[in-house]
């Protein structure tokens, strides 16, 4: 199993402004997006990133001969059923949610799966281990798991300790407030966080940002 974060972030590590205005890519960072989609069996995004940005999460920018199962992580099924996601459906789309998200949104749940969304139930309360999100995955035959963000997600899974890849693209902007790569409750020490070293530093082609590839060590 892989999984893979991908994020553009501001020299101070954020995603988004406290606005929500996440608009940091530059073309290339799209292009190179579109080819770890192409790469990835799933790509997934946090439930607010879902609402907020309401992304369609095709493969567009990058000739691809497959498209990814596209879905979000929704551990209380919040997210309209309106959403690109689900009305753009030209390939599968997904809900990673819970019981008691399923038990609280039953009507949702009939209308989406009648409308061919799969929901994927993988833990009991709304609060999911990672985890187990990933072994569920695992049982539905998905190996490549790309992570679209947001930094509550993102926290979720380096809490959970299922990240082997952060790819991050540092923009040369100073955001100053506003959501962070990774966005949680945080560790206690340094030492109980997971590392992650450097593969490869790449200056983009804009020549405004810089592309890292860090890969978790033990
Ligand atoms: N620049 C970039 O690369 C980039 C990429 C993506 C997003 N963004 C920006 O980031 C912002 C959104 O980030 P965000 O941190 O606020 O939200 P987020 O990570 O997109 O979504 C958080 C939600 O995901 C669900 N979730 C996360 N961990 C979970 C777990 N362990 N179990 C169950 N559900 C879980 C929860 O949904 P429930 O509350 O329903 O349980 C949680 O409220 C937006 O402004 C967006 O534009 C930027």
């Amino acid at each position: 199993m892989e999984v893979v974060i991908f994020s553009t972030a501001s020299l101070d590590g954020r995603i988004a402004t406290r606005t929500g205005d996440s608009k940091l890519s530059c073309e290339h960072d799209l292009r190179l997006l579109h080819k770890w989609r192409c790469w990835a069996d799933i790509v997934l995004v946090g439930a607010r990133t879902a609402i907020v940005d309401n992304p369609g999460l095709f493969v567009k920018r990058y000739p691809c001969s497959r498209q990814p199962l596209r879905g979000v992580v929704d551990g209380s099924f919040r997210v309209p059923h309106n959403l690109r996601l689900f009305t753009e459906m030209p390939w599968l789309s997904v809900v990673i949610t819970s019981w008691r998200g399923v038990r609280q949104n039953q009507l949702k749940y009939k209308h989406l799966s009648s409308k061919g969304v799969r929901v994927i139930i993988a833990d009991d309360e709304s609060k999911m281990n990672m985890k187990r999100v990933i072994y569920r995955l695992n049982e539905l035959g998905i190996r490549k798991v790309l992570v679209e963000g947001g930094g509550g997600l993102n926290w979720s899974l380096v809490k959970d300790d299922v990240v082997n890849k952060m790819e991050i693209t540092y923009v040369g902007k100073v955001l100053g407030n506003g959501t962070q790569v990774v966005e949680g409750e945080g560790f206690l020490t340094v030492s109980e966080a997971p590392s992650f070293v450097p593969e490869s530093i790449r200056v983009c082609e804009c020549g405004k940002c810089v592309h890292v590839s860090w890969k978790r060590i033990p």
